[in-house]
């Protein structure tokens, strides 16, 4: 098969973003076609996944995963076409799933790859709701926040890749769901398309408080956490005895040039007998296959859906990866590099 050019295209780090990133803060390169070594496969990235911890990952910080240097190629996701190879298990044209990062061809190892079965889904959704997304929604969801049928579950960015199938699956077990979200649009897609019981504009609405204690007037059993802040705040003044917390995201934060300092509103979490624990999806690789074909099998039913919001062109990651942590996104963001 083989590639058609002998070039490659690479967005690198170009300097570290103080606060919000700007465009200035990446740089496009073209680069020499990556060369296969003996054990190794090239491979035709088509979609790039771009997801709020990447902005973490452009500070120097000490993080769950190490920093991007500067100059590097950024880290992410993909779903690609396997172009060369002389590995029977992965031969030329299998579909796989790595983290090959934000560059049109990458060179890697089979055993860090996932062969994705395109028969099943749109290969895309290797990156979305059949990928690291959706297993962080069904793990931090049910073994963290341990829904039980009738529970109330407040999930913030709930129209999001991760938000979106936390509020399925909670509403599939049995319990209500009030989703927190920022547009008028938003708020009536996860109303009428994912089921949500009550939307709440956190842009629009005067007083949080009352509006999840008007939600939820039973109090929060469940709260999927995938902002923090004045969100996070409210949902703590309406905690039900005994509620989960799941920390699964602060995107509220994560272009904060200070760190805040302490969490708030702990008198809650005393009064209320709470548990707040944090959830890193790579926690659970050992178990992704099970995950994995949960998930399969409730798309397939139709029990669960899901959005997309693609943008076509590698040289638009940056501009979009800066939307995507303004909320510019409605959907899972990807980039698409190729076509299949
Ligand atoms: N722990 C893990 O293993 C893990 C794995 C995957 C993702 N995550 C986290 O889960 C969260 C959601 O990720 P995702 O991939 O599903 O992204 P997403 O929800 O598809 O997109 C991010 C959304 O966050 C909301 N947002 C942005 N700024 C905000 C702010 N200041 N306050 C409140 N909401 C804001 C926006 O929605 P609105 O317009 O509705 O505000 C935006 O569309 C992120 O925090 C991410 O880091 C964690």
């Amino acid at each position: 098969m083989g590639p058609k050019t002998n070039r490659n295209t690479q967005v690198l780090l170009a300097r570290r973003p103080q606060g919000a990133p700007t465009e200035k803060d990446f740089r496009i390169v073209e680069t020499p076609m990556p060369e296969t070594r003996p054990g190794t496969v090239l491979v035709q990235n088509l979609y790039l996944s771009l997801d709020p911890y990447m902005r973490g990952r452009m500070n120097d910080a000490k993080s769950y995963i190490p920093p991007i240097e500067i100059e590097a190629v950024m880290g992410g996701g993909t779903v690609g076409k396997v172009i060369r190879s002389d590995i029977a298990d992965m031969p030329e044209g299998a579909i796989v799933e790595g983290l090959l990062g934000w560059q049109a061809f990458a060179v890697a190892k089979p055993k860090a790859l996932r062969i994705v079965d395109p028969t099943l889904a749109p290969i895309s959704t290797a990156l979305g709701i059949l990928g690291m997304p959706g297993l962080t929604a069904y793990f931090g969801l049910l073994d963290l926040g341990k829904p039980e049928p009738g529970d109330t579950v407040v999930v913030s960015a709930a129209s999001g890749a991760v938000g979106s199938i936390v509020g399925q699956i909670a509403k599939r077990q049995g319990c209500r769901t009030v989703g927190v979200v920022g547009t008028e649009e938003k708020a009536r897609y996860i109303l009428d398309t994912l089921g949500y019981d009550v939307a709440i504009n956190y842009q629009t609405t005067d007083n949080l408080r009352t509006a999840i204690r008007d939600a939820a007037p039973d109090g929060v059993n469940v709260y999927f956490d995938n902002v923090g802040g004045p969100v996070t705040d409210a949902v703590f003044n309406n905690l039900a005895l005994r509620a989960r917390i799941v920390i699964c995201g602060q995107i509220s934060l994560y272009n904060a040039s200070r760190q805040e300092m302490g969490p708030r509103n702990l008198t809650q979490i005393l009064m209320t007998r709470s548990r707040i624990e944090g959830f890193i999806v790579f926690d659970y690789l050992d178990r992704y296959p099970e995950g994995l074909k949960d998930l399969s099998t409730w798309l397939a039913n139709g029990e669960i859906t899901y959005k997309e919001d693609i943008v076509d062109g590698l040289q638009n990651a940056p501009r979009t990866f800066i939307g995507l942590l303004e909320g510019k996104n409605f959907g899972k963001q990807l980039i698409k590099i190729a076509e299949a």
